[in-house]
């Protein structure tokens, strides 16, 4: 059983998103999200909430207890990146697999490829909406940790959302008074989203925030996406396939799917060619995909919608218009031929009466 402190610190995060939704709706998400950056108490409530939230969440002995037994974010993030990198080579496995589908295209070759050439002794991890710096002690970790509203010292503060990204010769975060003014591209091992995505009231805010990543990203890098989920794994199946098809767009391959009791694990790769990831998108787009992240709490029906198998087969394509022509050709060759046998028939049939 949750604990009446758990329910309340849960009901501050939850209204404080509501109101944020609907400020949306009335507003736009661009105008609420101006006004919304300025609500410094607001904010500084919210980070303590989750900050507490976080320990009760992260804290062992609470693992088995119903309602709180969800697997650590933060360590599954952490095992998920010692095996990218040094366990398990993950990277290379991924890297031999987009160079096989690369030959398998034809006009396509990795010339254009971009790798990494070594990876480092700590990995750079840039951890976006990160509250209270959870990666702070893992020691094959060197952490930027941001956040519109840090909830502890160690975060710098930043506005992800309007933060600059510089390319430059001697990468270095930009500082001015302990707020990020710019991040350094093609610099970042890892970037993570651990429950960010869905504090973003709109879908644009939520491509612009992965499509940062993608440019902070080194090649092979990857970005990790952790998000709630407490449904079954099949409830918001068309969504995370939506999702996949727009990170694809961006030039991200997804590499791991995991749902957790009340999240879900995602992790995308910096492909060697964005190429690859665009060809993928087009191959496996269907029909009810957009280039848009959305949550449930996005529509009020609570899924994505997605079209009825009648509505799905109504949608013919030219190529099934000419299948259905041939068959309705074919049909029509045989009534032909079995009208004339039909009619000869009776003629002779006729013909022997007469004789
Ligand atoms: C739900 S909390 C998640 C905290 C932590 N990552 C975790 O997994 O427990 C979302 C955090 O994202 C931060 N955030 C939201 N929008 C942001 C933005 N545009 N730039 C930086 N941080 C942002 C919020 O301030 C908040 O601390």
């Amino acid at each position: 059983m949750a604990t009446n402190e758990h329910k309340n610190l849960a009901n501050i995060v939850k209204s404080f998103h509501e109101s944020l939704r609907h400020l949306c709706q009335q507003q736009g998400a661009q105008e609420a999200w101006k006004k919304h950056v300025k609500q410094r108490g607001r904010l500084k409530e919210y980070a303590t909430a989750m900050h507490k939230l976080a320990q009760i969440w992260e804290d062992k002995d609470n693992t088995s207890k119903e309602g709180l037994e969800a697997r650590s974010r933060i360590k599954w993030t952490i095992e998920f990146c010692l095996a990218y990198f040094y366990t398990e080579l993950i990277y290379l496995e991924k890297r031999s697999r987009e160079q096989r589908l690369l030959d398998s295209w034809t006009g396509f070759d990795c010339s254009q490829c971009r790798y990494m050439k070594n990876v480092p002794e700590k990995i750079k991890v840039l951890d976006v909406g990160s509250c209270f710096n959870p990666f702070a002690k893992v020691p094959y970790f060197e952490v930027t940790a941001v956040d519109l509203c840090p909830a502890t010292d160690d975060v710098l503060q930043t506005d992800f959302l309007n933060v600059q990204v510089k390319s430059m010769e001697n990468p270095k975060v930009g500082l001015e008074n302990n707020t990020v003014t710019y991040l350094p591209t093609i610099y970042y091992e890892c970037v993570v989203f651990s429950l960010l995505l869905e504090y973003m009231p709109s879908s644009e805010q939520r491509i612009n925030c992965c499509s940062k990543a993608y440019e902070l990203l080194r090649p092979e890098g990857i970005l990790i996406i952790i998000t709630p989920d407490s449904d079954h794994v099949g409830r918001n199946a068309a969504l995370m396939k939506n999702w996949r098809y727009t990170l694809n767009c961006l030039g991200f391959m997804r590499i791991r799917f995991e749902k957790l009791p009340h999240i879900t694990c995602l992790v995308f790769r910096k492909a060697i060619d964005p190429r690859i990831s665009e060809r993928w998108s087009i191959l496996h787009k269907e029909s009810y995909m957009t280039f848009s992240l959305k949550i449930p709490q996005d529509s009020k029906s609570k899924t994505l919608a997605v079209p009825s198998r009648k509505k799905q087969k109504s949608a013919y394509s030219p190529e099934k218009w000419k299948t259905i022509l041939a068959w309705i050709c074919k049909l029509m060759k045989a009534l032909w031929i079995y009208l004339n046998y039909l009619f000869q028939f009776r003629m002779k049939v006729g013909h022997h009466r007469n004789t």
